[in-house]
C-alpha cells in the first residue's frame, strides 16, 4: 500500500498523560507482564495465554513486518506519562481489496481499566485513521459478553450493526459477535475497488 504522505506521524497525543507510539523491543517486559491477565485473553481472539517472552518477541517482529507491508505503522503502543506501554491499539488490515475499510482491535492493562482511557484513545485513533491514513470506515467485532468494549464503541460514536452468531470457536465455545461500525463523514464518495 502506498503511504498517504511522506511525513508519517510517529506519535498520537491522547491527553497530558497518554500517548501512542511505535511498540519496540524495549516494551517486551511490559507486554509480557500485562498479558499475564487472563481476562484480556478471555475477551480477545489473537492474544495467546499463557503469554511468554517468545509470544512478545513474535509480536514485535509482526509489528515491523506489518509496518513494512502496509507502508505505515498499523500497531500502536498506548503509553503513560512515564513512557511505559500500558496497552495496544491496531488497524488490523482485514481486507486486501478494500483498503479503506478496516477493523480496529485494542487492549488495555487491567490496572488502567474504567478510567475512560480507551474511550479517549479510540476516539483519537479513529480521527487519526480518517485524517492521516484516509480510511473510509472502521469496524469493531466485540464478543457478545464484553460489556466494557460495547460501551467504549458506543461512547466513540460507533453504530451497532447487528449480532453475528457463532462466529469464533474459543476453547470449544462458539462465540457471538456484536458488530459496530463508524463511517468517515469527510471521505470522498465514489472511491471503490474493482
Ligand atoms: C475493553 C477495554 C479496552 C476498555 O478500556 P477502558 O479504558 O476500561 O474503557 P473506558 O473506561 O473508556 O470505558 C469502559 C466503560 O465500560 C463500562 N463497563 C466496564 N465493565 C462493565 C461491565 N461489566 N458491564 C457494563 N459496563 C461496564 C465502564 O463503566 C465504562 O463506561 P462509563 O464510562 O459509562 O462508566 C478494557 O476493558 C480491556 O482491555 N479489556 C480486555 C481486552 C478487550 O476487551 N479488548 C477489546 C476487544 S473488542
Amino acid at each position: 500500500m502506498t503511504p498517504p504522505s511522506s511525513q508519517q506521524p510517529t506519535k498520537i497525543v491522547i491527553n497530558g498523560d497518554i500517548y501512542l507510539s511505535e511498540p519496540l523491543e524495549k516494551d517486551i517486559p511490559s507486554i509480557i507482564h500485562h498479558l499475564q491477565e487472563k481476562e484480556i485473553y478471555d475477551l480477545t481472539l489473537q492474544i495467546p495465554y499463557p503469554y511468554d517472552k517468545k509470544n512478545a518477541q513474535d509480536f514485535i517482529t509482526l509489528v515491523q513486518s506489518r509496518k513494512k507491508r502496509y507502508g505505515r505503522l498499523m500497531d500502536w503502543a498506548i503509553r503513560n506519562s512515564r513512557n511505559e506501554l500500558v496497552g495496544m491499539i491496531s488497524f488490523q488490515g482485514i481486507s486486501s481489496r478494500d483498503l479503506e475499510n478496516d477493523e480496529i482491535g485494542f487492549w488495555l492493562a487491567k490496572p488502567y481499566w474504567n478510567q475512560g482511557i480507551m474511550t479517549e484513545v479510540l476516539k483519537k485513533f479513529v480521527e487519526f485513521g480518517f485524517k492521516e491514513y484516509r480510511y473510509r470506515r472502521f469496524t469493531l467485532s466485540i464478543f457478545v459478553f464484553n460489556e466494557a468494549s460495547s460501551k467504549v464503541a458506543e461512547k466513540c460514536g460507533f453504530v451497532f450493526q447487528g449480532l453475528a452468531e457463532k462466529v469464533h470457536c474459543k476453547e470449544g465455545q462458539l462465540i457471538d459477535l456484536k458488530l459496530y461500525a463508524i463511517q468517515n463523514p469527510k471521505h470522498p464518495p465514489g472511491v471503490s475497488f474493482n
